[in-house]
């Protein structure tokens, strides 16, 4: 987990979470920070290991730690916040010494976690990023664009 720690310590890295920050300073619902990262790790190694994937647990964090990096992007030039950061990503993955096929993994990890995957990381990433939510317990949840029959209401993991 060494270049993982080294990764998310990167004065890059924290400039895009406070850019994220800003941008949500007043947002009612989910937040992309550090405890949402956390939160899609865990549940997403948890899931590879009931599934079988047995992914190298680095590879699931730093994926799970990079799949949002580039929501400011979103809320500043509407660009699609996973290919933003895929791209974020990419620069930082080569200097913590990720090799090719890991690169690859990881960053279609982050793009699939929006969009999806019939297998691999990408499908457990959409999955743990949907059950990372806790609708449970959100003052927001009247609001929110998610459907009822989506909500996370009962806690799986
Ligand atoms: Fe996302
Ligand atoms: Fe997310």
């Amino acid at each position: 987990m060494e270049r993982f720690n080294q990764l998310i310590l990167d004065e890059a890295y924290q400039d895009y979470l406070n850019k994220n920050e800003a941008c949500e300073k007043t947002r009612v619902f989910c937040k992309h920070n550090k405890e949402h990262f956390l939160d899609v790790a865990r549940l997403c190694y948890i899931i590879s290991l009931e599934s079988g994937y047995y992914i190298p647990k680095e590879i699931i964090y730093t994926c799970a730690f990079l799949h949002d990096i580039g929501r400011w992007q979103e809320y500043m030039s509407n660009i699609p916040h996973e290919e933003a950061s895929c791209k974020l990503a990419h620069p930082l993955l080569q200097k913590y010494h990720f090799n090719s096929e890991e690169q690859q993994v990881i960053l279609e990890g982050i793009l699939e976690h929006r969009r999806g995957a019939d297998e691999g990381l990408g499908k457990i990433m959409y999955k743990s990023d949907k059950l990372s939510r806790r609708c449970y317990n959100c003052t927001a949840k009247m609001e929110c664009y998610w459907p009822a029959e989506n909500k996370n209401m009962d806690i799986i993991y």
